[in-house]
């Protein structure tokens, strides 16, 4: 999988993407990411990249700086790719979006606005898809990215070690779209409370059934 951040922020992405298992699946090139600083695309004397907004408060980042990268990476990769842009909206982010997105998105750009919002005749004539994490406001254009790129990387085969963690957890097919059962390890008592019994019997039907009993 390709990603292209367009981003004010390049730094924000990097301690994230440098670390665990984005950092591994980086590294065996199962995830290429290219970061791009939106400024580099400006032609402003100082390279900002916003302008007041009509017709209400605040700054809104300008078309032109974006269009530029957009089309910069269109002719990059010598295809015109899907472009995302991440929005607080009723177009929700769920589990079954993710494995579709992941499956459906080989290579794509997203967009990490700054200030009040970007110039709607960017979304107008180059978003493919808007997608909301869920029903609350971030600050950070960056954070909620950076939040879609994590749940569809791990789709991507071999970036999870065992895959074995997709097929057994919550919201999967197996556990019936519910929550995973609970996890425990030593020590056998910690507080007040024990490792459930049958945990420790290696009775594998047992087991099961206590896994069946125990999804929310
Ligand atoms: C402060 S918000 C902008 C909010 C905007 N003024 C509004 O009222 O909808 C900054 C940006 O972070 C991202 N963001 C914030 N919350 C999000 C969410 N729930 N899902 C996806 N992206 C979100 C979006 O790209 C958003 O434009």
């Amino acid at each position: 999988m390709k990603i292209h951040i367009i981003t004010i922020f390049p730094e924000s992405f990097t301690s994230y993407l440098d670390s665990s298992i984005i950092w591994k699946a980086r590294e065996k090139w199962l995830l290429n990411i290219s970061l791009y600083k939106l400024n580099d695309f400006s032609d402003k004397k100082f390279k900002h990249v916003d302008d007041k907004a009509f017709g209400t408060h605040g700054q809104v980042i300008s078309p032109e700086p974006l269009s530029k990268a957009i089309n910069h990476i269109f002719d990059k990769v010598c295809k015109k790719i899907p472009v995302i842009y991440m929005t607080p909206s009723w177009k929700l982010l769920n589990q079954k979006k993710v494995e579709t997105f992941s499956k459906k998105l080989d290579e794509f750009i997203i967009i990490c606005g700054h200030y009040e919002w970007i110039d709607q005749r960017i979304i107008d004539l180059y978003v493919d898809y808007e997608i909301s994490i869920w029903k609350y406001v971030l600050t950070s254009w960056e954070l909620a990215n950076m939040i879609f790129i994590d749940s569809i990387a791990r789709f991507i085969p071999e970036v999870l070690w065992n895959p074995l963690s997709l097929e057994e957890e919550s919201f999967s097919k197996k556990l019936n779209g519910k929550k995973e059962f609970p996890h425990y390890t030593r020590p056998r008592n910690f507080e007040w409370l024990e490792v459930p019994k049958v945990l420790l019997n290696w009775n594998h039907k047992e087991i099961d059934n206590w896994k069946k009993n125990n999804l929310k």
